[in-house]
C-alpha cells in the first residue's frame, strides 16, 4: 500500500460523506488541483441510491428475518439472472465462497490446487484449509493473468513431489477474465476442475461468457470495495451443476440434511445476513451501467497514459469490470511517482507487493517449474489509479496529467 488510510481493497472508508463532489475547480486554482480525490467513491453510489436503500434496510427492519430472509432468495434469482448460472448461492464473503466450492469438491491432503501467487491471500489460503497443497503458477505480464506454460510447469512440478494435481483455481485479476479458452484444455488433458476465482470480476464476460458461468464453479465477493459491494462482507458462489449446488445448499448451512437437526456433512456457517442481500438487490439494478461508465474511465485512461506507462490490455473478447485500474512502471520509478500523486491529492494503491509464494505462510508451498519471474518483477512495477464509476472526466484528466507530469521529473 502507498497510502496507510486505504484498506486492503483500497477505498478510504474515512471518505466524508458529505464531501463536495461537484464544485468545478478552475484550472488556476492550485488548491483545488490538489484536493484530495478519493481512491474508490463509494459516497458518491449511496447519494444516487439513498432512499432506495434506507427503504430497503427498513423493510428488513419491519419483517425481522435477519437470517435467510425472504430479500436472500431474492438476490440469488437476480445473480443467477444477471449472469446466466443455473444456481446461484450467496454467503458470508469471497472467502467462504472459495471454500464452500472446495469442500464440495472433498480437496484434502495429497491434493495439488494450482492457483497464481500474484493474488489476494484468499485465493491460496482456502486451499490449505483443507490440508491440501497450492502450487503457485506464474502470470503473464499483459492481462496479470494465469500463464498456460507456467501451469503446465506446476502440474509437472505437483507430480515429481508426489502430489496428485486435482484442479486449478484461476483468478480474474483486476476484474478482467482469465483466458479459459487455453486454461481449459490443460484442465481437460489433466482431468482437472476449474474453479474460478471471480472475486474482483463478476459482472465482466469472456467471449459472451458471463463470469458465473465458467469452470465446475464460480466464487465471488460482495467486499465493500468491489465492483458490485454490499456494506460488510458478502459473497456468492455459482454452479450449473445441481449435485454441487445441494452440497454448497448444505455446507453453507453446517451441512444440515433435510432434517435440520440431523446434520449429515461437516460444514460451516456461511450465510449472508439479509439486510446485506436487501442492499445488493439495489445495487444490482445498476450495476450494469456502473460497469459501462467503469469501461468509459478506463478508456479515458488508457488513451491518456498509453505513451507513457503500460496500460492494462484486455485480451480479445474479454470485458472487464475494472475492479482496479492497474498500470506498470518501471520498479525505480514507482515509489517515486506514487509520492508525487499523493502531494497532489491522488492516492494510489499496490496490487500486489508481495506475490504469495514469498509470503510468510505460503513460502514452503510449491512454484511451478523454476520461479514466477513475471509475478516477482510486477509485484515491483504495479501501482493501482482511482477507479469508480463516478469519478469525472476532470478528475480522469487531473490523475492523466499527474502521472505525466510525475514520471517527466528526473529520478
Ligand atoms: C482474488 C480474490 N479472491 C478472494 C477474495 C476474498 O473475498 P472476501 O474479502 O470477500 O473474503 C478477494 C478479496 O479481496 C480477492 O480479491
Amino acid at each position: 500500500m502507498t497510502d496507510n488510510s486505504l484498506d486492503r481493497d483500497g477505498f478510504s472508508s474515512d471518505v466524508p460523506t458529505d464531501m463536495p463532489r461537484h464544485e468545478p475547480s478552475r484550472p488556476d486554482d492550485d488548491s483545488a488541483s490538489r484536493k484530495p480525490m478519493p481512491f474508490i467513491d463509494l459516497a458518491q453510489q449511496r447519494c444516487r441510491l439513498g432512499d432506495r436503500i434506507d427503504r430497503a434496510i427498513q423493510r428488513v427492519l419491519e419483517h425481522g428475518h435477519y437470517i435467510m430472509g425472504p430479500e436472500v432468495r431474492q438476490l440469488e434469482e437476480s445473480l443467477s439472472e444477471f449472469c446466466g448460472a443455473k444456481h446461484a448461492l450467496t454467503c458470508s464473503n469471497g472467502t467462504d465462497a472459495l471454500g464452500l466450492i472446495l469442500m464440495a469438491l472433498e480437496v484434502g491432503p495429497g491434493d495439488a490446487v494450482l492457483c497464481p501467487s500474484f493474488t489476494f491471500a484468499a485465493t491460496a489460503e482456502t486451499i490449505a484449509w483443507f490440508g491440501a497443497t497450492p502450487v503457485f503458477v506464474d502470470i503473464l505480464p499483459d492481462s496479470f493473468n494465469m500463464d498456460v506454460a507456467s501451469l503446465e510447469a506446476a502440474i509437472r512440478t505437483a507430480k515429481a513431489r508426489d502430489l496428485k494435481p486435482v484442479g486449478v483455481v484461476s483468478v480474474d485479476l483486476f476484474g478482467q477474465p482469465a483466458d479459459f479458452d487455453r486454461i481449459e484444455p490443460v484442465c481437460k488433458a489433466h482431468r482437472l476442475w476449474l474453479l474460478s476465482d471471480a472475486a474482483q470480476s463478476f459482472g465482466a464476460a469472456y467471449k459472451g461468457r458471463k463470469v458465473g458461468t465458467i469452470g465446475v464453479a464460480t466464487a465471488t465477493s460482495f467486499y465493500p470495495a468491489k465492483p458490485l459491494g454490499c456494506y460488510g462482507d458478502g459473497g456468492a458462489v455459482f454452479t450449473d451443476d445441481d449435485g454441487l449446488a445441494n452440497i454448497m445448499t448444505s455446507l453453507r448451512v453446517h451441512g444440515q440434511g433435510t432434517d435440520k437437526y440431523d446434520n449429515v456433512r461437516v460444514g460451516l456457517n456461511g450465510r449472508m445476513d439479509t439486510l446485506q442481500a436487501a442492499i445488493l438487490i439495489e445495487k444490482l439494478r445498476i450495476f450494469p451501467e456502473e460497469i459501462e461508465r467503469r469501461d468509459r474511465v478506463a478508456a479515458r485512461y488508457n488513451a491518456g497514459l498509453k505513451d507513457v506507462v503500460r496500460v492494462p490490455e484486455l485480451i480479445e473478447g474479454a470485458t472487464s469490470v475494472w475492479a482496479q485500474y492497474t498500470i506498470a512502471v518501471p520498479a525505480d520509478r514507482r515509489d517515486g511517482l506514487a509520492r508525487g500523486l499523493k502531494e497532489r491529492g491522488i492516492p494510489t494503491a499496490i496490487y500486489y507487493p508481495v506475490p504469495l509464494h514469498r509470503q510468510t505462510a505460503y513460502r514452503s508451498y510449491p512454484v511451478a517449474g523454476n520461479g514466477l519471474p513475471v509475478s516477482e518483477r510486477l509485484a515491483d512495477e504495479v501501482i493501482s489509479l482511482p477507479m469508480h464509476p463516478y469519478l469525472e472526466e476532470r478528475e480522469q484528466d487531473r490523475v492523466i496529467e499527474a502521472v505525466k507530469a510525475e514520471l517527466r521529473r528526473a529520478t
